[in-house]
């Protein structure tokens, strides 16, 4: 089956799913827009993880390994914050990428995005920037997709060769990417796109938040950031939540909303966007059970999207390494998906599930945090002695009146995109298969194959022909179908097959079909969209059959 991120995103574009932002203007670069479909698709997401993570939620039953049972609540938070949050959240300092510009292509690249392999062609040479010639470079690709094919065909284009030399290229070394190697051999990369070896500027660190100015005066101190993680949202409500809501520890607080960065090289579709959804809890709970409520979401995390239809074969649960850790992070696990965009063996980041520990809310509580040099976190200070960014001041802490103790509680966090699950299920419902026609004939066919509750379409009604009752009765059922809350489309145009087809591509997991039969026998034709397997059902029980073949 060819899975290809090309075709998936042209089945995106052609049935309104997903469409480049501003695309009349030529685009807006890290920016996409959900047509139709894609909205309905995403809607579906973010309402299955808002029922199975809050309100169906039932905190009266101990859930199968957890060390207790718990609460879960929501919040809707601003996308602009104070902007003292950033400082002790640590996103005004730390939250930066590496990147370099390329004096050549004029282009700006994030280090670790530019894969790189260094390579030499007897007795040719690059040309480097200040005219002189070297024999031996590393070229260059921001491809993650078949990124070897494309370090060979760039580095026959540096030595001027055509595709049949390639196997007479020297390669020295596995490929690795360009914040592995030292600043000192930059002058002997050729750059993405580029011609000349030498013409990338030194690393510099680029800030990823947006800013934005609130006010008329537009003054510096009117600067403000869109929110980088609607973490911070939940994290500076906490008091807040405690004092109205009751809820007792452990509980956790929920958000989905928006959240901006400045991606420096936004790609890969929606994998990477400049403005994205997230989904995100912080779960608060006792010091001493953080551990196993860590392992206890991971699990869970993991575990459901495979109940929305990912296979296990194409996701992973990986442990980061000491080095990978955040700067707040006691321990953290990505979920990650084998996204066809990248190569086989694989994976991408779908959703973080990390051990905050207390560093959140003893930042905002005084002031931001950082490792001392025996490496324990401390208030970070300046050369005065006084906290480098100081916190609210306010008492974050929470008091249990079952131990008597009072104490800053710790956080597990999992943070999901929703943008990027969307697009785990868009590439994990694809395939091609071969169906017979109306006439028997073996037909190939694409067909999305969405878990039923995240399919966007549910069910599709057509009347076989457009006289004798058919379109009426169709409508009828259309009507009912709308009536129970099910969003369905009503097509009459173009031979039966091509309906069903149509429907397959869009991932419709029943069309009903009224035919000649219908007026005679009230029953109308049932069709599967995985095994195209057709049953009769009676016109009066269609709806709660199909209402029933969703939530099973
Ligand atoms: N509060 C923690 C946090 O924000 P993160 O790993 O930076 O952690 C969490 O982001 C999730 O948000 C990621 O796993 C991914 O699904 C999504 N995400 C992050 N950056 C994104 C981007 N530029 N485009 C689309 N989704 C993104």
């Amino acid at each position: 089956m060819t899975r290809s991120m090309e075709k998936i995103v042209a089945l995106c574009k052609r049935r309104g799913f997903i469409f480049q932002n501003s695309e009349i203007y030529g685009g807006q670069n890290g920016f996409w827009d959900y047509g139709p479909l894609g909205t309905e698709l995403k809607r579906n997401v973010r309402d299955a993880w808002y029922h199975d993570m809050i309100s169906a939620h039932n905190e009266l039953i101990k859930p199968d390994g957890a060390p207790s049972n718990y609460q879960m609540v929501g919040v809707e938070t601003a996308l602009i914050m104070h902007p003292q949050v950033w400082k002790c959240s640590g996103h005004y300092d730390l939250f930066h990428d590496m990147m370099v510009d390329c004096r050549e292509t004029k282009a700006r690249h994030r280090l670790d995005q530019v894969r790189i392999r260094k390579v030499s062609f007897e007795g040719e040479s690059v040309e480097q920037e200040d005219g002189s010639r070297l024999d031996s470079v590393y070229v260059s690709t921001m491809s993650d997709e078949d990124f070897e094919a494309e370090l060979t065909s760039e580095a026959l284009r540096a030595f001027g060769k055509k595709k049949k030399y390639a196997d007479r290229l020297q390669w020295d070394g596995d490929a690795t990417t360009l914040d592995r190697i030292p600043e000192s051999d930059f002058n002997i990369v050729v750059g993405p796109g580029a011609t000349k070896a030498g013409t990338l500027t030194s690393p510099r660190e680029f800030n990823l938040m947006m800013k934005t100015v609130i006010g008329a005066l537009g003054t510096d101190d009117d600067a403000a950031f869109l929110r980088p993680e609607t973490a911070q949202g939940i994290f500076v409500n906490f008091k807040n939540v405690v004092d109205s809501c009751r809820v007792k520890l452990p509980f956790g607080i929920c958000q989905v909303g928006k959240s901006f960065r400045n991606e420096i090289t936004p790609r890969n579709f929606t994998f990477r966007s400049r403005e994205f959804e997230q989904m995100e809890i912080e779960f608060f709970c006792r010091p001493d059970q953080s551990a196993g409520w860590y392992t206890y979401w991971r699990d869970r995390r993991y575990e459901w999207y495979q109940k929305l239809g990912i296979s296990a074969d194409r996701l992973i649960l990986r442990d980061h390494h000491a080095e990978e850790l955040a700067h707040y992070s006691v321990g953290t696990a990505d979920i990650e998906y084998a996204f066809p965009f990248l190569d086989d063996g694989e994976f991408g980041e779908l959703e973080g599930v990390a051990h905050r520990g207390d560093f959140d809310l003893r930042s905002h509580m005084e002031g931001k945090l950082a490792r001392d040099a025996a490496g324990e976190l401390a208030v970070e200070q300046n050369e005065h002695g006084q906290p480098r960014h100081r916190g609210s001041g306010k008492d974050l802490s929470y008091f249990d009146d079952q131990a008597r103790e009072r104490f800053i509680p710790h956080v597990i966090e999992p943070s999901a995109g929703a943008d990027r699950a969307t697009l785990a299920f868009l590439c994990e419902a694809y395939e091609e298969d071969e169906q017979p026609d109306d006439k028997g004939n073996m037909q190939s066919r694409t067909v999305m194959k969405f878990h039923p509750r995240l399919a966007p379409i549910k069910a599709a009604v057509f009347p076989l022909i457009k006289k004798e009752g058919m379109p009426e009765k169709a409508a009828e059922i259309f009507g009912e179908l709308k009536a129970a809350g099910l969003s369905c489309q009503y097509e009459q145009q173009g031979a039966i097959g091509k309906r069903y087809r149509r429907q397959d591509e869009i991932g419709t997991p029943y069309c009903i079909t009224v035919d000649g039969d219908t007026a005679s026998d009230g029953t109308v034709t049932l069709r599967d969209r995985d095994s195209t397997e057709q049953i009769r059902v009676k016109v009066a029980d269609v709806v709660q059959e199909i209402s029933e073949r969703l939530n099973s």
